[in-house]
Protein backbone atom coordinates (compact mmCIF):
# COMPACT_ATOMS: atom_id res chain seq x y z
CA UNK A 1 0.00 0.00 0.00
CA UNK A 2 1.41 3.07 -0.75
CA UNK A 3 0.77 5.56 2.49
CA UNK A 4 1.30 9.47 2.49
CA UNK A 5 5.16 10.29 2.94
CA UNK A 6 6.06 10.89 6.27
CA UNK A 7 5.08 14.25 8.41
CA UNK A 8 2.52 14.45 5.67
CA UNK A 9 -1.34 14.26 5.89
CA UNK A 10 -4.90 13.83 4.74
CA UNK A 11 -7.64 15.92 5.63
CA UNK A 12 -10.85 14.32 5.22
CA UNK A 13 -14.19 14.91 6.22
CA UNK A 14 -15.80 15.79 8.39
CA UNK A 15 -12.78 17.62 9.79
CA UNK A 16 -12.26 19.53 6.83
CA UNK A 17 -15.48 21.46 7.50
CA UNK A 18 -13.84 22.86 11.28
CA UNK A 19 -10.54 23.94 8.57
CA UNK A 20 -13.44 25.85 6.43
CA UNK A 21 -14.65 26.83 9.23
CA UNK A 22 -11.15 28.62 10.78
CA UNK A 23 -10.62 30.05 6.96
CA UNK A 24 -14.01 31.11 6.70
CA UNK A 25 -13.34 33.51 9.73
CA UNK A 26 -10.15 34.00 8.94
CA UNK A 27 -11.42 35.57 5.94
CA UNK A 28 -14.34 37.95 7.79
CA UNK A 29 -11.96 39.06 10.40
CA UNK A 30 -8.94 40.39 7.54
CA UNK A 31 -12.19 41.72 5.64
CA UNK A 32 -13.23 43.73 8.77
CA UNK A 33 -9.52 45.17 9.09
CA UNK A 34 -8.97 45.85 5.42
CA UNK A 35 -6.29 43.40 4.74
CA UNK A 36 -6.40 41.71 1.17
CA UNK A 37 -5.48 37.74 -0.08
CA UNK A 38 -1.69 37.57 -1.95
CA UNK A 39 -0.85 34.10 -3.11
CA UNK A 40 2.52 33.77 -3.74
CA UNK A 41 4.34 30.21 -5.62
CA UNK A 42 4.60 27.58 -3.52
CA UNK A 43 8.48 26.62 -4.30
CA UNK A 44 10.76 29.73 -4.81
CA UNK A 45 14.14 30.69 -5.37
CA UNK A 46 16.58 29.02 -1.99
CA UNK A 47 18.46 32.03 -2.16
CA UNK A 48 15.41 33.87 -1.06
CA UNK A 49 15.47 32.24 2.27
CA UNK A 50 18.76 31.77 2.74
CA UNK A 51 18.71 35.91 2.75
CA UNK A 52 15.45 36.71 4.15
CA UNK A 53 15.09 33.69 6.83
CA UNK A 54 18.46 33.82 7.81
CA UNK A 55 22.08 31.64 6.75
CA UNK A 56 22.39 30.17 10.36
CA UNK A 57 18.01 29.37 11.43
CA UNK A 58 17.16 25.56 11.74
CA UNK A 59 14.54 26.21 8.84
CA UNK A 60 18.05 26.96 6.43
CA UNK A 61 20.17 25.27 7.69
CA UNK A 62 18.09 21.59 8.31
CA UNK A 63 14.76 22.06 7.09
CA UNK A 64 14.16 22.70 3.76
CA UNK A 65 13.08 20.28 0.89
CA UNK A 66 15.72 21.96 -1.99
CA UNK A 67 16.37 20.28 -5.26
CA UNK A 68 18.37 21.68 -8.10
CA UNK A 69 15.99 22.69 -10.94
CA UNK A 70 16.17 20.17 -14.45
CA UNK A 71 14.69 22.45 -16.59
CA UNK A 72 15.84 22.31 -20.05
CA UNK A 73 16.10 25.69 -20.59
CA UNK A 74 19.58 27.49 -20.06
CA UNK A 75 17.85 30.03 -17.90
CA UNK A 76 16.83 26.92 -15.86
CA UNK A 77 19.38 24.56 -15.34
CA UNK A 78 21.23 24.33 -12.04
CA UNK A 79 18.89 26.62 -10.55
CA UNK A 80 18.11 25.93 -6.53
CA UNK A 81 14.44 25.89 -5.65
CA UNK A 82 12.84 25.34 -2.56
CA UNK A 83 9.32 24.31 -1.21
CA UNK A 84 8.72 27.68 0.61
CA UNK A 85 8.85 26.97 4.79
CA UNK A 86 7.39 30.08 5.34
CA UNK A 87 5.81 33.00 3.60
CA UNK A 88 7.65 36.26 4.54
CA UNK A 89 10.24 36.11 2.16
CA UNK A 90 7.97 35.31 -0.57
CA UNK A 91 5.51 38.11 -0.11
CA UNK A 92 8.39 40.91 0.55
CA UNK A 93 9.67 39.38 -2.57
CA UNK A 94 6.40 39.77 -4.35
CA UNK A 95 5.85 43.35 -3.04
CA UNK A 96 9.49 44.18 -4.48
CA UNK A 97 8.76 42.50 -7.86
CA UNK A 98 5.45 44.32 -8.26
CA UNK A 99 6.85 47.99 -6.77
CA UNK A 100 3.91 47.72 -4.51
CA UNK A 101 4.88 50.63 -2.90
CA UNK A 102 3.31 52.80 -5.20
CA UNK A 103 -0.15 51.55 -3.27
CA UNK A 104 0.95 52.92 0.09
CA UNK A 105 0.52 50.83 2.77
CA UNK A 106 0.05 47.09 2.07
CA UNK A 107 -2.39 45.13 4.02
CA UNK A 108 -1.75 41.26 2.92
CA UNK A 109 -3.25 37.69 3.81
CA UNK A 110 -2.45 34.38 2.77
CA UNK A 111 -3.77 31.02 3.64
CA UNK A 112 -1.77 28.08 2.87
CA UNK A 113 0.49 25.05 2.92
CA UNK A 114 4.46 25.43 4.22
CA UNK A 115 7.11 22.80 4.02
CA UNK A 116 10.00 21.81 6.85
CA UNK A 117 11.83 18.91 7.07
CA UNK A 118 11.04 18.84 10.96
CA UNK A 119 10.46 15.08 12.91
CA UNK A 120 7.31 14.94 13.00
CA UNK A 121 5.33 14.83 16.03
CA UNK A 122 1.39 15.53 17.36
CA UNK A 123 1.19 19.60 16.31
CA UNK A 124 4.24 19.35 13.83
CA UNK A 125 4.53 18.15 10.45
CA UNK A 126 6.39 18.63 7.40
CA UNK A 127 3.54 19.70 5.12
CA UNK A 128 1.68 22.28 7.61
CA UNK A 129 -0.74 24.52 6.94
CA UNK A 130 -0.46 29.08 8.00
CA UNK A 131 -2.73 31.57 7.55
CA UNK A 132 -0.88 34.90 7.47
CA UNK A 133 -0.73 38.50 7.26
CA UNK A 134 1.94 41.13 6.34
CA UNK A 135 1.87 45.15 6.57
CA UNK A 136 4.14 46.78 5.02
CA UNK A 137 5.00 49.86 3.36
CA UNK A 138 7.44 53.09 3.01
CA UNK A 139 7.86 54.59 6.80
CA UNK A 140 5.33 57.53 5.12
CA UNK A 141 2.69 55.04 4.73
CA UNK A 142 2.78 54.79 8.85
CA UNK A 143 4.49 51.31 8.58
CA UNK A 144 6.61 51.69 11.24
CA UNK A 145 3.90 53.07 13.61
CA UNK A 146 3.56 50.79 17.07
CA UNK A 147 -0.35 51.44 16.20
CA UNK A 148 0.38 48.54 13.54
CA UNK A 149 1.82 46.28 15.86
CA UNK A 150 -1.28 46.86 18.50
CA UNK A 151 -3.77 46.35 15.37
CA UNK A 152 -2.01 43.20 14.67
CA UNK A 153 -2.30 42.07 17.94
CA UNK A 154 -5.47 43.15 18.66
CA UNK A 155 -6.60 41.33 14.84
CA UNK A 156 -5.29 38.21 16.77
CA UNK A 157 -7.12 38.33 19.76
CA UNK A 158 -10.33 38.85 17.57
CA UNK A 159 -9.76 36.05 15.91
CA UNK A 160 -8.95 33.69 18.56
CA UNK A 161 -12.02 34.70 20.27
CA UNK A 162 -13.93 34.48 16.72
CA UNK A 163 -13.01 31.00 16.77
CA UNK A 164 -13.67 30.58 20.08
CA UNK A 165 -10.29 29.62 21.81
CA UNK A 166 -10.19 32.13 24.84
CA UNK A 167 -7.43 30.39 27.05
CA UNK A 168 -4.42 31.64 24.83
CA UNK A 169 -1.14 33.13 26.43
CA UNK A 170 0.19 36.52 24.25
CA UNK A 171 4.38 36.40 25.01
CA UNK A 172 5.75 39.69 23.76
CA UNK A 173 9.47 41.01 23.73
CA UNK A 174 11.42 43.44 21.38
CA UNK A 175 13.98 42.20 20.04
CA UNK A 176 15.25 45.70 18.98
CA UNK A 177 16.89 47.03 16.31
CA UNK A 178 20.51 46.18 14.49
CA UNK A 179 22.66 48.31 15.92
CA UNK A 180 21.14 47.05 19.21
CA UNK A 181 22.03 43.17 18.21
CA UNK A 182 25.18 44.13 17.50
CA UNK A 183 25.62 45.22 20.95
CA UNK A 184 23.68 42.40 22.22
CA UNK A 185 25.55 39.87 19.99
CA UNK A 186 28.64 41.04 21.13
CA UNK A 187 27.63 40.62 25.43
CA UNK A 188 26.59 37.38 23.79
CA UNK A 189 29.52 36.01 22.69
CA UNK A 190 31.60 37.29 26.07
CA UNK A 191 29.45 35.65 28.06
CA UNK A 192 29.25 31.95 25.80
CA UNK A 193 32.78 32.20 25.99
CA UNK A 194 33.55 30.60 29.01
CA UNK A 195 30.46 28.04 28.82
CA UNK A 196 29.89 27.45 25.27
CA UNK A 197 32.34 24.17 25.56
CA UNK A 198 29.76 22.16 27.20
CA UNK A 199 27.19 23.07 25.03
CA UNK A 200 25.85 21.44 21.80
CA UNK A 201 27.41 21.15 18.17
CA UNK A 202 24.53 23.31 17.08
CA UNK A 203 25.43 25.96 19.71
CA UNK A 204 28.96 25.66 19.57
CA UNK A 205 28.81 26.85 16.15
CA UNK A 206 26.16 29.61 16.54
CA UNK A 207 28.15 31.21 19.22
CA UNK A 208 30.54 32.03 16.66
CA UNK A 209 28.35 32.45 13.64
CA UNK A 210 25.32 34.11 15.01
CA UNK A 211 24.77 34.14 18.80
CA UNK A 212 21.27 35.21 18.92
CA UNK A 213 20.79 31.46 17.58
CA UNK A 214 21.48 29.83 20.61
CA UNK A 215 18.19 31.35 22.52
CA UNK A 216 16.33 28.96 19.50
CA UNK A 217 18.23 25.38 21.18
CA UNK A 218 16.01 23.19 22.31
CA UNK A 219 18.65 20.49 24.12
CA UNK A 220 17.97 20.02 27.89
CA UNK A 221 21.36 20.21 29.07
CA UNK A 222 21.94 23.46 27.72
CA UNK A 223 18.91 25.29 28.79
CA UNK A 224 20.53 25.91 32.06
CA UNK A 225 23.32 27.66 30.67
CA UNK A 226 20.99 29.67 28.68
CA UNK A 227 18.83 30.78 31.52
CA UNK A 228 22.26 32.91 32.59
CA UNK A 229 22.56 34.73 29.76
CA UNK A 230 21.79 38.25 28.82
CA UNK A 231 18.44 39.60 27.54
CA UNK A 232 18.51 40.93 24.09
CA UNK A 233 15.99 43.68 26.08
CA UNK A 234 18.33 44.88 27.89
CA UNK A 235 20.07 46.32 24.92
CA UNK A 236 17.26 48.56 23.43
CA UNK A 237 18.00 51.97 22.37
CA UNK A 238 16.05 54.71 23.17
CA UNK A 239 14.14 54.53 19.79
CA UNK A 240 13.40 50.48 20.00
CA UNK A 241 12.50 51.10 24.03
CA UNK A 242 9.49 53.73 23.32
CA UNK A 243 8.11 52.11 20.19
CA UNK A 244 8.16 48.70 22.67
CA UNK A 245 6.07 51.05 25.38
CA UNK A 246 3.89 52.57 23.12
CA UNK A 247 2.76 48.97 21.83
CA UNK A 248 2.10 47.74 24.93
CA UNK A 249 -0.16 51.19 26.27
CA UNK A 250 -1.83 50.80 22.89
CA UNK A 251 -2.65 46.48 24.30
CA UNK A 252 -3.24 47.93 27.46
CA UNK A 253 -6.02 50.26 26.18
CA UNK A 254 -7.82 47.62 24.19
CA UNK A 255 -7.70 45.32 27.25
CA UNK A 256 -5.50 42.54 25.50
CA UNK A 257 -3.44 40.56 28.14
CA UNK A 258 0.28 39.77 27.51
CA UNK A 259 2.97 38.69 29.16
CA UNK A 260 6.65 40.03 28.64
CA UNK A 261 9.06 37.23 27.16
CA UNK A 262 12.60 39.08 26.99
CA UNK A 263 13.77 35.88 26.09
CA UNK A 264 11.84 35.06 22.94
CA UNK A 265 13.76 35.71 19.59
CA UNK A 266 11.96 33.89 17.39
CA UNK A 267 13.70 31.09 15.38
CA UNK A 268 14.05 34.01 11.94
CA UNK A 269 16.50 36.19 11.71
CA UNK A 270 14.40 38.99 9.76
CA UNK A 271 12.97 39.90 13.41
CA UNK A 272 13.56 43.65 14.36
CA UNK A 273 12.04 44.96 17.32
CA UNK A 274 8.34 43.68 18.13
CA UNK A 275 8.24 39.62 18.17
CA UNK A 276 5.55 37.49 19.55
CA UNK A 277 4.19 34.10 19.78
CA UNK A 278 0.66 33.37 21.60
CA UNK A 279 0.84 29.47 23.09
CA UNK A 280 -2.05 27.71 24.33
CA UNK A 281 -1.97 24.67 27.00
CA UNK A 282 -3.29 22.17 25.36
CA UNK A 283 -0.96 21.82 22.51
CA UNK A 284 1.83 19.96 24.67
CA UNK A 285 5.52 20.60 23.08
CA UNK A 286 4.50 21.85 20.41
CA UNK A 287 2.54 25.01 22.32
CA UNK A 288 2.75 27.95 20.00
CA UNK A 289 -0.85 28.08 18.04
CA UNK A 290 1.31 31.56 16.02
CA UNK A 291 4.32 33.82 15.65
CA UNK A 292 5.07 36.89 14.23
CA UNK A 293 6.75 40.33 14.64
CA UNK A 294 8.61 43.22 12.98
CA UNK A 295 10.63 42.73 9.98
CA UNK A 296 12.01 46.42 9.12
CA UNK A 297 14.72 45.70 7.04
CA UNK A 298 13.62 43.17 5.14
CA UNK A 299 12.94 44.33 2.33
CA UNK A 300 16.60 45.69 2.04
CA UNK A 301 17.95 42.45 2.69
CA UNK A 302 16.16 41.14 -0.55
CA UNK A 303 17.40 43.98 -2.66
CA UNK A 304 14.47 46.13 -2.53
CA UNK A 305 13.63 49.76 -0.64
CA UNK A 306 13.29 50.55 2.54
CA UNK A 307 9.29 48.89 3.77
CA UNK A 308 9.64 48.33 7.16
CA UNK A 309 6.68 45.47 8.01
CA UNK A 310 4.86 43.44 10.73
CA UNK A 311 3.46 40.15 10.63
CA UNK A 312 2.41 36.73 11.69
CA UNK A 313 1.88 33.38 10.64
CA UNK A 314 -1.07 31.20 12.76
CA UNK A 315 -0.32 27.37 12.46
CA UNK A 316 -3.30 26.42 11.20
CA UNK A 317 -2.60 22.59 11.82
CA UNK A 318 -2.27 23.75 15.88
CA UNK A 319 -5.35 25.64 15.42
CA UNK A 320 -7.81 23.34 14.31
CA UNK A 321 -6.21 20.80 17.51
CA UNK A 322 -6.90 23.69 20.08
CA UNK A 323 -10.82 24.09 18.84
CA UNK A 324 -13.33 22.92 21.32
CA UNK A 325 -15.76 22.73 18.36
CA UNK A 326 -16.51 19.36 17.12
CA UNK A 327 -16.53 18.88 13.28
CA UNK A 328 -20.38 18.02 13.20
CA UNK A 329 -21.03 21.45 14.77
CA UNK A 330 -19.93 23.39 12.36
CA UNK A 331 -21.27 20.88 9.55
CA UNK A 332 -24.56 21.58 7.97
CA UNK A 333 -26.38 18.49 7.19
CA UNK A 334 -28.55 18.11 3.76
CA UNK A 335 -32.05 19.37 4.29
CA UNK A 336 -32.77 16.73 2.01
CA UNK A 337 -32.55 13.94 0.35
CA UNK A 338 -34.24 12.79 -2.64
CA UNK A 339 -35.28 9.33 -3.79
CA UNK A 340 -36.43 8.94 -7.22
CA UNK A 341 -38.70 5.73 -7.29
CA UNK A 342 -39.23 3.83 -10.85
CA UNK A 343 -37.66 4.33 -13.68
CA UNK A 344 -37.17 7.53 -15.63
CA UNK A 345 -37.33 9.23 -12.58
CA UNK A 346 -33.40 10.42 -11.83
CA UNK A 347 -34.74 12.88 -14.93
CA UNK A 348 -37.61 14.22 -12.87
CA UNK A 349 -35.38 14.16 -9.42
CA UNK A 350 -33.03 15.75 -11.35
CA UNK A 351 -35.29 18.88 -11.71
CA UNK A 352 -36.58 19.05 -8.26
CA UNK A 353 -33.42 18.75 -6.84
CA UNK A 354 -31.89 21.97 -9.28
CA UNK A 355 -34.68 23.91 -8.46
CA UNK A 356 -34.63 23.62 -4.62
CA UNK A 357 -30.74 24.19 -4.35
CA UNK A 358 -31.27 27.42 -6.13
CA UNK A 359 -32.75 28.43 -2.37
CA UNK A 360 -29.30 27.48 -0.56
CA UNK A 361 -30.45 24.59 0.49
CA UNK A 362 -28.70 21.21 0.89
CA UNK A 363 -29.78 18.52 -1.49
CA UNK A 364 -28.70 15.42 -2.12
CA UNK A 365 -30.10 12.83 -4.25
CA UNK A 366 -30.44 8.75 -4.88
CA UNK A 367 -30.78 6.87 -7.83
CA UNK A 368 -34.32 5.39 -9.49
CA UNK A 369 -32.87 1.96 -8.99
CA UNK A 370 -32.76 2.23 -5.31
CA UNK A 371 -36.38 0.32 -3.31
CA UNK A 372 -37.44 3.17 -0.89
CA UNK A 373 -35.47 1.11 1.90
CA UNK A 374 -32.78 1.57 0.70
CA UNK A 375 -33.47 5.32 0.09
CA UNK A 376 -34.34 5.59 3.49
CA UNK A 377 -31.43 4.06 4.57
CA UNK A 378 -29.49 6.29 2.55
CA UNK A 379 -30.92 9.43 3.50
CA UNK A 380 -30.39 8.42 7.44
CA UNK A 381 -26.94 8.00 6.81
CA UNK A 382 -26.23 11.07 5.51
CA UNK A 383 -28.43 12.57 8.23
CA UNK A 384 -30.64 14.47 5.94
CA UNK A 385 -33.90 16.13 7.47
CA UNK A 386 -36.18 15.25 4.88
CA UNK A 387 -36.58 12.96 2.54
CA UNK A 388 -38.39 13.63 -0.53
CA UNK A 389 -39.82 11.37 -2.62
CA UNK A 390 -40.17 11.97 -6.66
CA UNK A 391 -42.30 8.99 -8.56
CA UNK A 392 -44.42 9.16 -11.63
CA UNK A 393 -47.68 9.73 -9.45
CA UNK A 394 -45.98 12.57 -7.74
CA UNK A 395 -44.62 14.87 -10.84
CA UNK A 396 -48.23 14.06 -12.39
CA UNK A 397 -49.85 16.02 -9.59
CA UNK A 398 -47.56 18.78 -9.34
CA UNK A 399 -47.19 17.52 -5.37
CA UNK A 400 -44.62 15.27 -3.51
CA UNK A 401 -44.39 13.14 -0.31
CA UNK A 402 -42.11 14.70 1.87
CA UNK A 403 -40.93 12.41 5.08
CA UNK A 404 -39.69 14.42 8.47
CA UNK A 405 -37.21 11.32 8.66
CA UNK A 406 -36.13 12.52 12.40
CA UNK A 407 -40.45 12.17 13.63
CA UNK A 408 -41.63 10.22 10.53
CA UNK A 409 -44.27 12.41 10.19
CA UNK A 410 -45.33 12.18 6.12
CA UNK A 411 -47.34 15.34 4.35
CA UNK A 412 -47.75 16.28 0.98
CA UNK A 413 -46.36 19.15 -0.35
CA UNK A 414 -47.53 21.25 -3.84
CA UNK A 415 -44.30 21.68 -5.84
CA UNK A 416 -43.82 25.60 -5.67
CA UNK A 417 -44.55 25.19 -1.92
CA UNK A 418 -41.61 23.04 -1.80
CA UNK A 419 -38.40 24.88 -0.82
CA UNK A 420 -40.45 27.10 1.36
CA UNK A 421 -41.58 23.74 3.56
CA UNK A 422 -37.78 23.03 3.45
CA UNK A 423 -36.26 25.95 4.28
CA UNK A 424 -39.22 26.34 7.45
CA UNK A 425 -37.10 23.14 8.77
P1 LIG B 1 7.05 30.55 12.55
O1 LIG B 1 7.08 30.79 14.03
O2 LIG B 1 8.21 29.82 11.97
O3 LIG B 1 6.89 31.95 11.86
O4 LIG B 1 5.73 29.76 12.19
C1 LIG B 1 4.47 30.27 12.58
C2 LIG B 1 3.59 29.18 13.12
O5 LIG B 1 3.50 28.12 12.17
C3 LIG B 1 4.12 28.49 14.37
O6 LIG B 1 3.79 29.23 15.52
C4 LIG B 1 3.39 27.16 14.32
O7 LIG B 1 2.07 27.31 14.84
C5 LIG B 1 3.29 26.89 12.84
N1 LIG B 1 4.31 25.91 12.44
C6 LIG B 1 5.62 26.11 12.20
N2 LIG B 1 6.23 24.95 11.88
C7 LIG B 1 5.27 24.00 11.91
C8 LIG B 1 5.25 22.58 11.65
N3 LIG B 1 6.35 21.91 11.27
N4 LIG B 1 4.08 21.91 11.80
C9 LIG B 1 2.96 22.57 12.18
N5 LIG B 1 2.91 23.90 12.41
C10 LIG B 1 4.05 24.61 12.28
C11 LIG B 1 6.78 32.15 10.51
O8 LIG B 1 6.61 31.27 9.71
C12 LIG B 1 6.80 33.60 10.12
N6 LIG B 1 6.72 33.68 8.66
C13 LIG B 1 5.66 34.35 10.78
C14 LIG B 1 5.65 35.80 10.41
C15 LIG B 1 4.88 36.39 9.49
N7 LIG B 1 6.44 36.73 10.93
C16 LIG B 1 6.17 37.88 10.35
N8 LIG B 1 5.25 37.69 9.46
Amino acid sequence: MIKSPRGTRDLLPPDTALWNFVETTARDVFRAYNFHEIRTPIFESTELFARGVGEETDIVVKEMFTWEDRGRAESDKGQSLTLRPENTAGVVRAYIEHKMWDRGLSKLFYIGPQFRRERPQKGRYRQFYQIGAEVIGPAASGSTSPARDAEILELLATLLDRVGITNWNLELNSVGCPADRARFNEALKQALAPVVDQMCDDCKRRAVTNPLRVFDCKVAADQPIIETLPTVNQFLDNECRDHYEAVKAILKAVRIPFVESPRLVRGLDYYTRTAFEFTHGSLGAQNAILGGGRYDGLSEALGGPAAPGIGFAIGEDRLVLSLSASAESVTRKPDAYIAPLGSGMNREAAIVARELRRHDLIIDLGDESFRLKKSFEAADKIGAKFMIIVGENEVAAAAFAVKHLASGTQETVAREGLAERLLRG
